[in-house]
């Protein structure tokens, strides 16, 4: 079965680790996740982009993790990412995910909580977990400048937790979604505020092309959940490019989709490790 957002994090907690919230749309990424997951010995929660809930349909994700999950030595959790309403959350509470993000961070303040309440009111009904955002998490061809003008206040982001009843919190301190167009620039200072600050676990996101050292200074400092998409997406694409380029369009379907699903798996497993890498 799969597990709540709430019981991973416990666990990221107590052993010291980050949670991987990675993004998948279709079968063989979630099985490379979830077998990375397998072998690196370290819960994750597999998560589908708003968009993509609308490509593959909540309910198809939803059966698929729950398969996953059955083969799998650690917890799974399923989630929505990026939620734009509350009715795409509350689909997706309907086909059985076991958290929700709620997106409404470029709504104003009283809008954002009262929209996310519906939706916390909702969810933990059904011991169904709950993240929004605060801040604005830029698209990565933004320069670290335009990045930090979407920075999340400290004591704004208080408020909002107390206000609002949810289960963790994303926030833009220097990461951005997508390939970087510049070196990005984390603000350390600014993310030991807002965990020290904040009554609820602190999610980054954009994990993707986010440097290895940056990433292991956020784990240090204690984040819940790192997000990471687009590096996946991208090792399925260039597995499924080269093999055509090789193979041609009349190759076995199978064999194509085997190389794009042992790529994805490398990359999970090589983020699993940073993730991991002070566990207790
Ligand atoms: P990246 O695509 O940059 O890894 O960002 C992922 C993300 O934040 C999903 O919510
Ligand atoms: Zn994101
Ligand atoms: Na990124």
């Amino acid at each position: 079965a799969l597990s709540n957002y709430v019981e991973l994090l416990n666990y990221a907690k107590e052993h010291k680790i980050t949670i991987g919230a990675f993004n998948a749309l279709n079968l063989e990424i979630l099985q490379a996740l979830v077998s990375a997951a397998s072998r690196k010995d370290a819960p994750i929660i597999v998560q589908t982009y708003h968009k993509h809930v609308d490509f593959a349909g909540a309910d198809y994700m939803r059966a698929i993790a729950e398969v996953a999950s059955t083969h799998s030595k650690v917890k799974i959790a399923m989630g929505l990412d990026h939620g734009r309403s509350y009715e795409q959350a509350k689909l997706c509470i309907d086909a059985g995910y076991s958290g929700v993000m709620i997106d409404l961070a470029s709504e104003d303040y009283d809008y954002n909580v009262k929209e996310t309440c519906r939706v916390v009111e909702a969810a933990h009904a059904r011991g169904i977990s709950v993240e929004a955002e605060l801040g604005t998490i830029s698209d990565a061809d933004r320069t670290p400048e335009e990045i930090a003008l979407g920075y999340t206040d400290p004591e704004i982001a208080r408020r909002f937790v107390k206000d609002t009843g949810i289960d963790c919190l994303a926030v833009s301190i220097g990461t951005a979604h997508g390939v970087y167009k510049y070196t990005p620039k984390i603000n350390f200072d600014l993310l030991k505020e807002l965990i020290d600050t904040v009554s609820c676990p602190i999610v980054v996101h954009g994990g993707s092309g986010t440097p290895d050292e940056d990433v292991t200074e956020m784990v240090r400092m204690g984040i819940a959940k790192l997000n990471v998409g687009t590096d996946f997406f991208i090792a399925y694409n260039e597995a499924l490019y080269a093999f055509y380029k090789e193979h041609g369009a009349r190759c076995d379907i199978a064999d194509a989709l085997e190389t794009a699903r042992t790529a994805v798996e490398k990359v999970a497993e090589q983020r699993l490790d940073i993730l991991t890498q002070f566990r207790v």
